[in-house]
C-alpha cells in the first residue's frame, strides 16, 4: 500500500514538474511574486555602440549564448524546449529588461537556458548582452 501511494505521489509530482514551464513564449519567466519589480528595473547603462559591441562579443564568446541561440538569435532546436526567437518583436515588445536579467541571473526553471551572470559573465556584462539582444528587433 504504502510504496503504491508513493508512487502515485511521485507520478504527480513529476506530471506538476512537467507542467511547471511555460511552453507560451510570451508568459513572463519571472516569479508573479517578484515581476513588477523586475518590470520597473531599468537597464543602469545606456545603449552605446560600444556597449552594444562588448554584448555582440559576450554573445559569441564567454557567454555561450550563440550556442543555444543561434547567429541569427532564433535559436536553435534543442530537446524539449527550445530557445527564444529574439527576432519576434512580439517577445521584444512583452518583455523589460529587469525580466531578462533576472532570467540571465537565475536561468528559465525547467529549461535549459543556465545561469549566466554571475557564473560566467558579470552583472555589467549581462547588461551589455541585454543591450545586444535588443537589436535583433532593430535589425529586424
Ligand atoms: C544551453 C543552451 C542555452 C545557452 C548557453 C543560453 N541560453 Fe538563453 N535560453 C535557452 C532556452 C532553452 C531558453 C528558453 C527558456 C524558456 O522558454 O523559458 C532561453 C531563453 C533565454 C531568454 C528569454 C527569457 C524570456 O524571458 O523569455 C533570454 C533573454 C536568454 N535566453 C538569454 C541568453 C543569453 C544572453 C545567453 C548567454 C549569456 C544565453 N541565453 C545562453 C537556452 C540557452
Amino acid at each position: 500500500m504504502r510504496t503504491i501511494h508513493l508512487i502515485l505521489i511521485a507520478a504527480l509530482l513529476l506530471a506538476g514538474l512537467a507542467e511547471a514551464f511555460h511552453t507560451d513564449p510570451y508568459e513572463p519567466r519571472v516569479p508573479p511574486e517578484l515581476l513588477e519589480k523586475l518590470q520597473d528595473m531599468d537597464n543602469p547603462y545606456p545603449p552605446t555602440p560600444e556597449r552594444i559591441e562588448t554584448g555582440l562579443e559576450i554573445y559569441f564568446g564567454k557567454g555561450q549564448c550563440v550556442t543555444c541561440h543561434n547567429v541569427d538569435g532564433k535559436g536553435v532546436e534543442r530537446p524539449g524546449h527550445s530557445p527564444r526567437d529574439f527576432t519576434d518583436p512580439k517577445w521584444q515588445e512583452a518583455r523589460t529588461d529587469g525580466e531578462l536579467m533576472w532570467v540571465l541571473r537565475n536561468g528559465s526553471p525547467g529549461t535549459e537556458m543556465p545561469v549566466r551572470v554571475g557564473k560566467v559573465i558579470s552583472e555589467e556584462e549581462g547588461w551589455a548582452v541585454i543591450h545586444f539582444i535588443r537589436t535583433y528587433k532593430l535589425n529586424n
